[in-house]
Order: structure tokens, then C-alpha cells, then sequence
């Protein structure tokens, strides 16, 4: 399927080189007249409201509410107003007309191209005359739906209404603007509450059911902060089918789409997020003060529309909907296994579509390869130019290999790819070096401490993008591991290596649910292809053409590894079997840091909270360890056995290399576990943001 489903190679359009000229305000009063959705009538948000507060579902849910918890039907429905007037949109088009106004604006200032597949839209606009449609981008940066509503509304096609989580206390005035180009907002941690789940789901439902307009929703559910793909949340998921699944609706169009940017607006503040350095307070005040982010140039950026997917033809076969006309469609009803089954695989689908249909930029290959380079070659003697060029100029042939696209502009790509990532990295006298001096060092000039922290931040920000093109090489970077770890040749020994290896980073890269054979087979003739190994009926066996591309994907993954087992390490070293979240954390920041210091750990990826949360994440499912509280501090307990198990069979592969000599004055590090755990005891630091 994910082959067939895109439009390839996309042709791309540049949106602001055509208008660049035309005024902005006479482009955003232009007439904007969609095809109208031929299956109903525009519905506004009131009368939307009023649909979802009348319907059959919400006066049988209120009603058992208002049994059990023992108060009146009016007092529960007054509840349900209240939840109502919170979470809903109130899309106008006199807002998308001032919206449009603004971004053009800030747009042409920021990037210097927005791509856009003309095949996608076309498309796009034809599916949304037939119906109820499900944009479902991926989430890199805060303004990804300002993004997708811009070019939708540029080309006469229906303004979504979008999923997104509550606006912080400090953003009222931003969420309100939002509200009115179309977002509906939804609590970030619901819980058990019976009333709001009703109410979410049928407003949900009601969306699609009347298809007035596009439905957006991240199916990754957060903004990702370390610019990988994130395993895809299933519950809005659940409530989109359900209208087909009843048979309310004939079919429903899912349409993937990849955002990918050369360079992300937040991405300095991604690393301090990770690192659990306090960030600046999401406020409107903040976001007005961002002004210093609008001096910027961020490069381009590509919008690839997927190609419409019609659930109707995937789910053939796979969903029996006559068990769902025993019931009446209006009472509520929990999907069964089959229906939830089919959910997760259509969400994971998407998200590997998206990946797919993103863009590999030259500075991700050429992340890939500065992380492979020692630390302080980056740090102190710099990196030769003509190396790194030459380095990338062989990865970008690997990634073609392995069927990415690329964003290969035709002109000085690498001296242009440097300047614009110049709060990264910097070039001097044909060498290139690692740039620290973030707001970091303009707020705490005066402490030495900083230094291993701004090389820390430095460091996760490659790592993020160097995650924005893995999903190219991990699949044949899994078997190399697994080549590496097995130390045979044998294809049933490398299945069951590769199956492990996938079981364990699942919370790293997303792979869909049972399909991991079908993936040893892609990572096997893709490898096979680019001549790395040669592949019989029982075999594996690597050539000696191949050695240079199995060790770079071996190395590529060696940062997870390495990260992994110091955590294992970490808990088999504690005292106690029962620990809290909250500890782990600081206590493997603390580990990390001082094993990166005497240089026994290679790399910085350890101290991304990011990863000590996947840590916990994968551990879980492997039964390593079991959550025996959940509340404010999560309490573990850990079966020490099955980690060091665990870590053994990861570990055979990575052998550490001799240790460096250079160190950092024992000062230095005092002063940045300190400052670490100052930091992290600031619940600022922890808040999730907005999505
Ligand atoms: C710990 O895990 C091992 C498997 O690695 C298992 O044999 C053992 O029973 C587990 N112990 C407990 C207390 O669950």
C-alpha cells in the first residue's frame, strides 16, 4: 500500500513566488468560493453546536450521568454547555481573510519558498466535493495548521476545522484567533471524565457525519520535539471511524501530509525543552516578543499533500459492520477489538505515509554525518569542509538508494546549507564548527557552567535533525544492527534479532503493528540494492563492497543503543527496586553527565528527557519494569533480572572505543549537575506545551 499512495515524484509549486508581487491586501479579499460538499448544506458553529447538544447520544449520556452522580438532567446538561462553549470553533471567514493577510506576511519574511504539490491539492479539492474528509498533517512546529488552512484557503478549497489541545492561561487572545480560524479545542489530560469524553466524541462525530468542512487532526497527538515521527495516538482516531463503522457515512477520505521545513522555527528551543531547561512562558506577551524569530531566514519549506485514501476500500474485508446495526446507532457504544485493530493500523499507515512523503534536506544527511564525527574534532580542531561535503554528497546517494525524496536545491547547496543553519554550525578558514552561543550565554555570561550545557543543546539540535530524515535508513539500519549483534548469517536468526530490536525502539521509530517481517524484507533488498549484502533463501552475508554503508547505519543507530544501556545500567545499579519517575530522570541526567565528562559515553542524546521517558516507555512493554503508582510522581517497580537481560541482548554489538584524553576541569561538571537539578525541579520545565 504505502508505495501505491503517494504522488511520486512530487512537483512542486512555489506559493509565494507567484503573489510575491500581487498586494497582500487585495489577495486576502479576493473571492473565496470553495466547491461545496455535495452530501450537505454549510453548517455554522452554531448551528453545529446545537446539533451535537440535541443529539440522541448526549441526552442518554446526561441522563446516566446525572443518575449517577445523583444531580439533576438540568444541572449536567449545564455542564455539558459549559464544555461545549470551551471547546468549540467558531470558524469565520472574515478571520481567514485576516489570517491570510497576516501570514502572507510573516511568511514571505520567514521562508524563503513554500512548496506546495499542485497534484496533491487537486486531488484534495476534488475528494472534499465527495466525502467527509480527514486532514491528518504531522506536527513539527506550531504554525503547521496556520500553514495548511493558508494554502487550502489559497486554493478555493474548504478551511478545516482543526483538533488542537487548550490554549494556555497566558495565550487567551492567540486561542481566540485561532478559535475563529477553525480550531476546537481539547483538554490535555482527560482521564475518566465520562461527560467530556461524550461530549468530544460526538462533537467529533458530528463533524464528520455533516461534513460541512475538513476535519485536521494531529494523529501524533503532540508537536514533536525531537522532529522524529511519534508513535500515533489512536482515541480521536476511534471517533472518526465510528460514523462509518455505523454506516452513518458511506466512506470517509484520510489524507497524510508531510510538512517537512529546512529549518524549525523552535528548534533552540527544542533542545532546552529536552534538556529541561526552563523555557520562556508560552504567553501572548511571549509570542509578540518572538520578534527577534521573525529577523530569521528559515530556509523553504514543503507541503506534500498525500494521495486520498478511502477507509471504505482499506477496511475491506478487515471490519464486519453488521454487528454494529444489532444496536441503535444513537447509544453509545465502545469499538470492538476488530474496529480498534483497524484504528491503530490505519493511524500507523498514516504516519509511515507522512514519512514518506517528507522531504530530506541536504543539512539532515549532513546532521547525520557531524554526529558521527567525535565530539571534540567538532568542538576544538573542526571538521574539514571538503569532508563533509564529500561525506554528504555519498549519504545523499545511500538516501536515494533507499527511495527519499530529496530537497536538493541546484546551487551552492552545501555552503548555503551551512549558512543557514549558522546557530548550529559554523564555517571558518575550510573547516566547520560546532556554534554555542545560544540565549544560554547571553543570560548567564558570568557562569562557567554553561559550556557542557550549550555543547549539550548544540548537539540534541543536530540529533533532531538528524531525526527528521532516520525513517530513510531504519530499517536497514535495524538489520545492520542486528548483522552486528547476532554475528550470523542466518535470515531466521537476523527475523528474530530485527523483530527484538523493533520491539524495544518502538517508541523511537514507528513501525506498524505486525508487520515486522514485511520490513526485515524491505531493509533486506534495500541493503541487497545498494550491494551492502547479498541475500539468498537462508541468508544474510555481508560484502565487501558493503562494509562502508552497514557501518554508518550501524553507527547511526549507536547513540540509541548507547543511551539505552546507560539507563539499563542505571537501574540495575540503584538500591532500591521501586523508584519515581521524577528520580530516574535526575538520576540518569546525573550518570550521563558525568560519564560524558570522564568520556566513557559518547553521546549527549542520554540527557534528552525525551529518551528517558522512551526508556521507561519500552521497558514497560517488555515487562521490565511495572507501573505500580500512577499520579503526580509515577512510582515503577523493576524486575532488575529482565533489564540486564535486556541490555545484554542490545549490547553485544557496541563495543566503546578508548576513551579520550580530553577532559573537562571537574568544575564544570559540578556546576552543570547542579544547574541541571535545579532546572528540573521547576515544573515549569515539565509542562507540556501547546500543541
Ligand atoms: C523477572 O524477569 C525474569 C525474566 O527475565 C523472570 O524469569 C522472573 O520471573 C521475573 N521476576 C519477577 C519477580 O517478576
Amino acid at each position: 500500500i504505502l508505495t501505491q499512495t503517494l504522488f511520486s515524484p512530487p512537483e512542486f509549486v512555489d506559493i509565494l513566488e507567484d503573489k510575491r508581487h500581487c498586494n497582500d491586501l487585495r489577495f486576502a479579499f479576493r473571492t473565496f468560493s470553495p466547491p461545496p460538499y455535495k452530501g450537505a448544506p454549510a453548517c455554522s458553529s452554531a448551528e453545529l453546536n446545537q446539533a451535537v447538544l440535541e443529539s440522541q447520544y448526549l441526552r442518554y449520556v446526561i441522563k446516566e450521568v446525572a443518575l449517577e452522580t445523583e444531580s439533576s438532567v438540568e444541572e449536567v446538561r449545564d455542564k455539558v454547555c459549559k464544555i461545549m462553549w470551551e471547546m468549540s470553533q467558531n470558524l469565520q471567514l472574515r478571520f481567514i481573510r485576516l489570517m491570510a493577510f497576516t501570514f502572507r506576511k510573516v511568511f514571505k519574511r520567514l521562508f524563503s519558498a513554500i512548496y506546495v504539490n499542485m497534484e496533491g491539492l487537486q486531488a484534495l479539492q476534488q475528494a472534499t466535493q465527495e466525502f467527509p474528509v480527514i486532514l491528518m498533517p504531522n506536527h513539527r512546529s506550531y504554525i503547521d495548521f496556520l500553514v495548511v488552512s493558508y494554502i487550502l484557503f489559497n486554493y478555493d478549497i474548504p478551511v478545516p476545522v482543526i483538533a488542537a489541545g487548550i490554549p494556555l492561561a497566558g495565550m487567551k487572545i492567540v486561542g481566540e484567533i485561532l478559535r475563529r480560524s477553525g480550531a476546537f479545542f481539547i483538554r490535555r489530560a482527560i482521564g475518566s471524565d465520562k461527560l467530556y469524553w461524550a461530549v468530544l466524541s460526538e462533537y467529533v462525530r458530528t463533524i464528520v457525519r455533516t461534513g460541512f468542512a475538513p476535519l485536521e487532526f494531529f494523529v501524533e497527538g503532540l508537536r514533536s520535539r525531537t522532529l522524529k515521527s511519534l508513535p500515533p495516538k489512536l482515541g480521536m482516531m476511534n471517533m472518526i471511524l465510528e460514523p462509518f463503522f455505523k454506516g452513518e457515512v458511506y466512506d470517509i477520505t484520510l489524507l497524510p501530509i508531510s510538512i517537512s521545513y529546512d529549518r524549525v522555527l523552535e528548534e533552540s528551543l527544542l533542545a532546552h525543552e529536552l534538556l529541561g531547561v526552563p523555557k520562556p512562558r508560552e504567553s501572548t506577551a511571549g509570542l509578540l516578543k518572538a520578534s527577534k524569530v521573525l529577523q530569521e531566514n528559515y530556509g523553504c519549506m514543503h507541503v506534500n499533500f498525500g494521495r486520498p485514501l478511502s477507509v471504505r476500500q482499506l477496511c475491506e474485508g478487515k471490519i464486519n459492520r453488521c454487528q454494529y446495526n444489532l444496536i441503535p446507532r444513537d447509544l453509545p457504544q465502545k469499538p470492538n477489538a476488530e474496529a480498534q485493530a483497524c484504528g491503530s493500523w490505519l493511524a500507523h499507515m498514516i504516519v509511515r505515509l507522512q514519512e514518506e512523503g517528507a522531504l530530506t534536506s541536504p543539512w539532515s544527511l549532513m546532521a547525520c554525518i557531524l554526529l558521527q564525527v567525535p565530539t571534540t574534532v567538532l568542538t576544538e580542531e573542526g571538521l574539514l569542509f571538503h569532508q563533509l561535503t564529500e561525506q554528504t554528497l555519498w549519504l545523499r546517494q545511500l538516501a536515494l538508494d533507499f527511495r527519499a525524496h530529496l530537497s536538493w536545491p541546484d546551487s551552492d547547496v552545501m555552503s548555503s546549507t551551512v549558512a543557514l543553519h549558522r546557530s548550529v554550525v559554523y564555517r571558518k578558514a575550510g573547516r566547520v564548527y560546532l556554534t554555542r552561543n545560544d540565549e544560554l550565554e547571553r543570560k548567564h555570561s558570568i557562569v562557567p557552567e554553561d559550556d557542557m550545557m550549550r555543547t549539550a543543546a548544540a548537539f540534541l539540535m543536530l540529533a533532531s535533525y538528524r531525526n527528521q530524515c532516520l525513517h530513510v535508513f531504519v530499517r536497514p539500519a535495524l538489520l545492520a544492527l542486528a548483522m552486528s549483534i547476532r554475528k550470523s548469517t542466518r535470515k531466521d536468526e537476523l527475523l528474530t534479532c530485527f523483530c527484538f530490536l523493533q520491539e524495544v525502539f518502538s517508541n523511537e521509530f514507528v513501525f506498524i503493528p505486525g508487520k515486522s517481517s514485511q520490513d526485515f524484507d524491505e531493509a533486506c533488498s534495500l541493503l541487497h540494492e545498494c550491494k551492502a549484502v547479498h541475500v539468498s533463501q537462508w541468508e544474510v552475508t555481508d560484502s565487501d563492497t558493503g562494509l562502508e554503508v552497514l557501518s554508518f547505519l550501524q553507527e547511526l543507530l549507536k547513540p540509541f543503543i548507547e543511551s539505552y544501556q546507560l539507563m539499563f545500567r542505571f537501574l540495575c545499579e540503584e538500591r532500591d527496586c521501586v523508584f519515581r519517575e521524577k528520580d530516574f530522570l535526575s538520576g540518569v541526567r546525573t550518570l550521563a553527565t558525568k560519564l560524558i565528562v570522564s568520556g566513557e559515553l559518547h553521546t549527549y542524546e542520554a540527557l534528552s528527557s525525551d529518551m528517558q521517558k522512551n526508556v521507561l516507555s519500552s521497558l514497560r512493554r517488555l515487562g521490565a519494569i511495572i507501573k505500580i503508582e500512577i499520579s503526580e510522581n509515577n512510582e515503577y517497580k523493576v524486575n532488575k533480572s529482565a533489564v540486564r537481560r535486556t541490555g545484554d541482548m542490545l549490547g553485544k554489538c557496541s563495543k566503546s572505543p578508548p576513551p579520550r584524553s580530553h577532559q573537562h576541569p571537574d568544575i564544570f561538571w559540578v556546576f552543570f549537575i547542579f544547574f541541571s537539578c535545579c532546572s528540573w525541579k521547576n515544573p515549569s520545565a515539565d509542562c507540556p506545551g501547546c500543541t
